[in-house]
C-alpha cells in the first residue's frame, strides 16, 4: 500500500494537502449540500454562462477533444438557456488563473477546469469568487464552490488490456505515460491487469514523457518501446502520436479518451473512450434547477462515461467475449478491476484474494503491478 511519504514525494504534495487528499479522495458519487454561498440559480430568462478551460488543443483527438464534444452536446441540448465558451491550450500554470479570472469577469457562473494541474489555481480563484461554481476534472481538492469529477479511465484501460493480452505476440506490452500521478499509474496497471487476465505471463514496459500533450515526445517514447520488444502499446497522453508511430512501425496500439481509429487504421486495436456528456448534462441541469452540488463524482462504464469502442476486426472471438463479460460486470457491479489477489512488482501482495480495492486505495496507487518493469517515478 502507498505510504504517505511516498505519495507526498511522488506528486509533490504538502502533508496538509495530502490530508485533504485522504479526506476528499472518496470518488464515488457523494454530493455535498448545494454550495451555501452560491447565489440563486439563473433566473429562467437569464442565460447561464459556462466556461471551459482546456490544457491541449481541441484538435488533439483525445482528452480535450472529448471535453469539447461534450461542451457542444450540452450547448445543443440546453439551447438558449446556456451560453458556453472555451479556451484551449492553457498551461497548468498561473496562465490558468488568469484565464479563469477572465472567464468570471465575462460573467461565467460555472467553470469547468479540465486538467489535473489546474488544481491550486482553481482553489485560489474559487476562494475569491464564492458566487461562481467550479468543476475541476481529476483533482482531489473540494470546496463549497468546487466540485471534483473524473472518469474511470482505468476501466477502459483494463478492457483495452484484455485485447492487448490476446494480440501481443512478443508477450510484452508497453505504455507511454504522461504525468506521474496516481491516476496515470492506476491506468498503466489496469491495462496490464487486463492483459494478464488473458495471459499471466505478459510483461510490460513504461516510458514517461511528463506531459499530457507532447506529440513528438509521445512518438519517441513509442519508438523506444517498440525497439525494446513491445508490440502492443497503450498511452495516457492526449494525442494519437503513439498510434501513428505504431502504424509506421507495424505494431498495434489503442486510442485513448477519444475514438482515434481514423488516425491509424492498421494499428488501431480499439479506443478507450470517455463520454463527458452525461456528467456535463447533469451539472448543467442541476445548476439551472438551483441544485448544483459540490462533491466528488467518478463515473465509469456503469454510468455510460467510459467504454472500449471500435475493436479491430482481427481480434479473436474469445477475446471479444472476455471484453464483453468484463464490460457487463462493470455495468452491473458484479466485477471490479482491482480485485485481489494482486501483487506489486516486488512480489508483495497489495490486495488479498477476493479483496476489492476501495477508493482510498485506488486514488493512492504508486506502485507497478507484477510484470511491469521498473519503478514509479518518485516512489520508494
Ligand atoms: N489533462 C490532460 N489529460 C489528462 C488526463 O488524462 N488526466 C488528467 N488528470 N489530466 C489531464
Amino acid at each position: 500500500m502507498t505510504t504517505k511519504r511516498a505519495l507526498i514525494k511522488m506528486i509533490g504534495l504538502s502533508a496538509v494537502s495530502l490530508a485533504a487528499l485522504t479526506a476528499c479522495g472518496k470518488k464515488d458519487d457523494a454530493p455535498a449540500a448545494p454550495a451555501a454561498e452560491a447565489p440563486a440559480p439563473a433566473a429562467a430568462a437569464e442565460k447561464l454562462k459556462i466556461g471551459f478551460m482546456y490544457v491541449s488543443p481541441v484538435g488533439d483527438g483525445g482528452w480535450t477533444f472529448q471535453h469539447e464534444l461534450a461542451r457542444k452536446a450540452i450547448q445543443e441540448k440546453f439551447g438558449d438557456r446556456i451560453e458556453t465558451a472555451m479556451v484551449e491550450s492553457v498551461p497548468e500554470s498561473a496562465d490558468s488563473e488568469r484565464v479563469m479570472r477572465d472567464m468570471v469577469g465575462q460573467g461565467n457562473g460555472l467553470i469547468f477546469a479540465t486538467s489535473f494541474g489546474y488544481q491550486e489555481f482553481v482553489q485560489k480563484v474559487a476562494a475569491d469568487m464564492p458566487q461562481v461554481r467550479f468543476e475541476h476534472a481529476t483533482g482531489y481538492k473540494q470546496a463549497d464552490n468546487v466540485a471534483i469529477y473524473d472518469a474511470k479511465t482505468f476501466e477502459g484501460a483494463y478492457l483495452a488490456g484484455i485485447v492487448a493480452g490476446g494480440m501481443s505476440k512478443t508477450k510484452t506490452v508497453g505504455v507511454v505515460a504522461s504525468v506521474p500521478i496516481p491516476e496515470v499509474v492506476r491506468n498503466i496497471n489496469s491495462f496490464v491487469l487486463g492483459a494478464q487476465s488473458v495471459d499471466p505471463a505478459i510483461k510490460a514496459k513504461v516510458v514517461w514523457v511528463n506531459e499530457w500533450f507532447a506529440p513528438p515526445k509521445e512518438s519517441e517514447a513509442a519508438a523506444t518501446l517498440i525497439n525494446g520488444g513491445v508490440d502492443v502499446l497503450y498511452q495516457n497522453t492526449n494525442s494519437p502520436a503513439v498510434l501513428k508511430t505504431a502504424e509506421e512501425r507495424g505494431a498495434r496500439a489503442f486510442g485513448k479518451d477519444g475514438d482515434m481509429s481514423a488516425f491509424a487504421p492498421k494499428a488501431h486495436l480499439g479506443s478507450a473512450v470517455i463520454d463527458w456528456t452525461p456528467y456535463y448534462s447533469k451539472v448543467v441541469q442541476d445548476t439551472l434547477d438551483g441544485q448544483w452540488p459540490a462533491g466528488s463524482f467518478w463515473w465509469g462504464v456503469k454510468e455510460g462515461a467510459m467504454d472500449l469502442v471500435k475493436i479491430a476486426d482481427d481480434v479473436p472471438q474469445d477475446i471479444l467475449d472476455k471484453v464483453g463479460k468484463a464490460r457487463d460486470g462493470l455495468k452491473d457491479g458484479s466485477f471490479a478491476v482491482w480485485t485481489g489477489p494482486i501483487k506489486d512488482n516486488s512480489g508483495k501482495e497489495v490486495l488479498g484474494a477476493g479483496q476489492v480495492a476501495d477508493d482510498a486505495f485506488l486514488t493512492g496507487i504508486n506502485f507497478y503491478v507484477n510484470g511491469v518493469e521498473g519503478k514509479v517515478p518518485g516512489a520508494q
